[in-house]
């Protein structure tokens, strides 16, 4: 091969490379524009109240932290929305959260309105076997082990909140037995199957003041068991539920007002 032919090659395998390079250094900028521009327009969708709320000084330290950690931004502003509500209603009542974990909602819950009684009901210890033998769908595939590794001494540290907690630990609605008396204005259930749901409602809808909201994680496909205790559930009330476009799927029934 002549020395002009072998300059040619190595003259087109160097172009070839060239373009390749600036090709991909080309491609990851604009990947990398998109990603930003993405994440500042992402930014601009807080609501428009808590941006207002959030210049006056009214939203703790603590509470902006909690909503800049949280994924699911939908879920997080409805409880705010619901709880602004019911402190302009001035709706009447404790707020109280079935399913707990390790507390996560709980905390924004008790940050949103720290002056209110929270009652966190949980085994904590996770399902029990009964109630997952009545499951389908996603639920059937869960076991007594899911959730188990939580307690209460841990929540409580996590919460880091004020004496308005109160822990109910057990089996629901069990543990509701000394609880008769007890009027709630926010009600959070989150406890993926079918039993608890559907006795949380009935319960808590019991004692739920007019104006009063119970909010259900989980009413998707995946969770049949939350959707027909749901579904059963407001079968037996005049209100229809209120379904929220977040992540998982939450639904809400606001008790009627009593007009005079
Ligand atoms: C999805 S987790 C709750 C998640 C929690 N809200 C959070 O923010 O991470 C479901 C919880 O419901 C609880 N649970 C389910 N059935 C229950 C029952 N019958 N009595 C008490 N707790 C129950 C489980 O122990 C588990 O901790």
């Amino acid at each position: 091969m002549s020395i002009i032919m072998l300059n040619i090659i190595i003259a087109l395998y160097t172009y070839i490379f060239q373009i390749t390079a600036i090709t991909l250094i080309a491609a990851v900028v604009v990947l990398m524009v998109r990603y930003l521009i993405l994440s500042i327009k992402e930014k601009s969708y807080y609501p428009a109240q808590w941006l207002y709320m959030l210049k006056n000084k009214k939203i703790s330290t603590e509470l902006i932290q909690l909503e800049k950690n949280y994924d699911d931004k939908i879920r997080f502003y409805n409880f705010w929305f619901q709880i602004e509500r019911i402190k302009k209603e001035n709706v009447k009542g404790a707020f109280a959260e079935l399913g707990v974990y390790k507390g996560e909602t709980a905390k924004i819950i008790h940050e949103m309105e720290r002056s209110r009684k929270l009652h966190l009901f949980d085994t904590f210890e996770g399902f029990k076997k009964d109630d997952l033998k009545a499951e389908t769908g996603e639920a059937a595939t869960y076991s007594t082990k899911n959730f188990a590794d939580t307690d209460e001494k841990k929540v409580l540290k996590y919460i880091n909140g004020n004496n308005n907690i109160i822990i109910h630990k057990g089996h629901f609605p069990d543990t509701t037995k000394d609880l008769e008396s007890e009027i709630f204005a926010l009600v959070n259930i989150d406890a993926d199957l079918y039993n608890p749901i559907k006795k949380g409602c009935e319960y808590f809808y019991k004692h739920l003041s007019p104006g009063g909201v119970i909010i259900i994680h989980d009413y998707n496909n995946k969770w049949e068991g939350a959707i027909k205790a749901v579904n059963e559930f407001t079968k037996t009330i005049p209100e229809n539920i209120i379904e929220v476009p977040d992540m998982h799927g939450t639904v809400m029934i606001i008790k009627n007002k009593v007009v005079k």
